[in-house]
């Protein structure tokens, strides 16, 4: 197997969760490469999202570390993970329906910035914070909907709201958790060109999980597959739908 020659960015080794008994995630170890595309594919409930959370800091392991850019971060809360550069979109949006789509971001932004994280403050004190979201809006096409309220915008807006306000973290190193989850089917190319141009364009790593085989290939430099919590395998997109273990995984449905 050929690896890239770029030092791992983020590395998980023998990372495990167990909730009353019933084990979750199960011994991964993955090195995710610098400036690479990971997708993670697997069955509902295989553990993805659980993986994501550990990842984040929004779950804590029961066994294993990990570490970010040589630090260990495996207790890590997410803010610190953030400020490191780690920043992550959730299976489910989490903005705000009652703001406007320029304050939603705007308090991403005095967070990364470090100021209030009160929606009224001087005026002043908000010009770097809406000018760093207005920035994050118009990379990800939404600068003619910040003053609508996010409720009033589709799903596909939505999600793409949720990308500016991961960008606004200014993270170097993205999660993205079926960022096209609940999107209308003609608006999902359009998040995908938007997906690559983060990575190509902004140069993030990106670790994404994603059902759809067509989106994937083409897009990922590797996939991972997790299966009832463990790392299945991980390799080029060619092999991995070549893989018999991963075919019988699926049991006979097609990648
Ligand atoms: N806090 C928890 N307590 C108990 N069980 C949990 C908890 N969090 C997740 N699980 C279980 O762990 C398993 C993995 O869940 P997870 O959400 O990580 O799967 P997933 O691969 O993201 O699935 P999906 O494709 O449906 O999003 C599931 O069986 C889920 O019910
Ligand atoms: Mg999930």
């Amino acid at each position: 197997m050929t690896e890239p020659a770029r030092p791992a960015v983020m590395s998980t080794a023998g990372l495990g969760l167990r909730i009353r008994g019933v084990t979750i995630v199960d011994d991964v170890s993955i090195d995710v490469n610098e400036g690479e595309f990971l997708v993670i594919i697997g069955p509902n409930g295989a553990g993805k999202t659980t993986l994501f959370n550990l990842l984040s800091g929004v779950t804590r392991p029961s066994s294993g570390r990990v570490t970010f850019r040589g630090t260990d971060i495996t207790t890590a809360p997410p803010y610190v993970r953030a400020r490191l550069g780690l920043g992550r979109t959730f299976q489910t949006s989490t903005i705000f329906a009652e703001l406007t789509t320029l304050e939603n971001a705007r308090l991403a932004a005095q967070a990364y910035l470090g100021g209030s994280g009160r929606l009224w403050v001087l005026a002043d004190d908000q010009q770097d914070a809406i000018e760093r979201a207005r920035g994050a809006l118009a990379s990800v096409g939404l600068e003619a909907r910040a003053a609508t309220k996010a409720a009033s915008l589709s799903h596909g807006e939505k999600r793409k709201l949720d990308l500016a306000i991961l960008l606004c973290g200014d993270p170097t190193v993205v999660l993205l958790d079926e960022p096209t989850a609940g999107i209308a089917v003609e608006d999902v190319p359009e998040m995908m060109t938007l997906i690559r141009s983060i990575h190509r364009d902004q140069h993030k790593t990106v670790l994404m999980v994603e059902h759809r085989m067509d989106l994937i290939m083409g897009l990922a430099d590797r996939m991972a597959v997790m299966h009832h919590g463990q790392l299945l395998a991980i390799d080029t997109p060619e092999r991995i739908v070549a893989n018999e273990i991963v075919q019988s995984a699926y049991l006979g449905d097609p990648l």
